[in-house]
């Protein structure tokens, strides 16, 4: 049993075209794979009462992949949107979208916009998915709307705060996440929450995202009980608190 349970967790699933590579498959089949895998922790969050779920399904830097994997990959949230939307609001998931969807195929755009809506009154899992986002573009988002304020007359530049700028970044109203994981073997952020990570404790596995299962989840929980949160305060402040 975990005892300390993160509220947050946000994952880059990755390692799914070196488990298709591996069993000689297209790396197209290890992103389906991987879907599944989605499918379970999705699950797995809402057993254990997790509030808030990030996945970041395609980067900012992903259309740099070839234009068919791209498609492929389109093709694929379309699909996983269609067939889990249901299942998702009878489950009591809400969904939300960051990053700039503009982007994305026009479909997709309202399937999410209507997948939203449908689920926006959910009190469960929060699942969020991060879909042509960047953390740099996040931050280039929020001030951007920054000096469209200033320039309005709406805002002084010196009450600018921290508190100001995090109003403007994607997903502030929910809690920060306590806990992130990175599968695949890499130990890098990626352009991944970048605002948003900077409390937030890591977790790298070299476990590839469609192998990731209940009892990785669970190591992964075990290793975020046992680490000691101070957030600039020392050791001892902490455990006197
Ligand atoms: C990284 O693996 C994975 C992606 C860029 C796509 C992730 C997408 C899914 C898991 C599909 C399901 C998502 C949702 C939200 C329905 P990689 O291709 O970089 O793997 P590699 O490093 O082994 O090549």
């Amino acid at each position: 049993m975990t005892e300390k349970l993160p509220c947050h967790v946000a994952i880059i699933m990755d390692g799914n075209g070196r488990w298709a590579k591996g069993r000689k498959l297209p790396r197209i089949a290890g992103h389906r794979a991987g879907v599944e895998t989605v499918r379970k922790v999705v699950r797995a969050c809402g057993a254990k009462g997790i509030k808030v779920l990030t996945l970041f399904a395609f980067s900012s830097e992903n259309w740099r992949r070839p234009k068919r994997e791209v498609s492929l990959l389109m093709e694929l949230f379309i699909r996983a949107l269609q067939q889990e939307v249901k299942s998702l609001n009878k489950n009591n998931v809400r969904l939300r979208m960051i990053g700039d969807l503009s982007a994305l195929p026009e479909k997709l755009q309202k399937l999410i916009l209507k997948a939203q809506e449908l689920t926006r009154n959910n009190t469960g899992l929060t699942l969020v998915i991060a879909a042509n986002y960047g953390g740099r573009w996040d931050i280039t988002q929020a001030a951007r709307q920054i000096a469209q304020q200033v320039a309005a007359g709406e805002l002084q530049p010196e009450t600018i705060r921290e508190e100001t700028v995090q109003q403007f970044i994607s997903i502030s109203d929910l809690p920060e996440p306590d806990l992130f994981i990175r599968t695949g073997g890499e130990q890098r952020i990626s352009n991944y929450l970048l605002w948003q990570l900077a409390y937030t404790e890591l977790y790298f596995t070299e476990t590839l995202w469609p192998d990731f299962d209940d009892t990785d989840f669970e190591v992964a929980l075990a290793s975020f009980a046992g680490r000691q949160r101070r957030f600039g305060r020392t050791g001892e402040q902490v455990e006197n608190a």
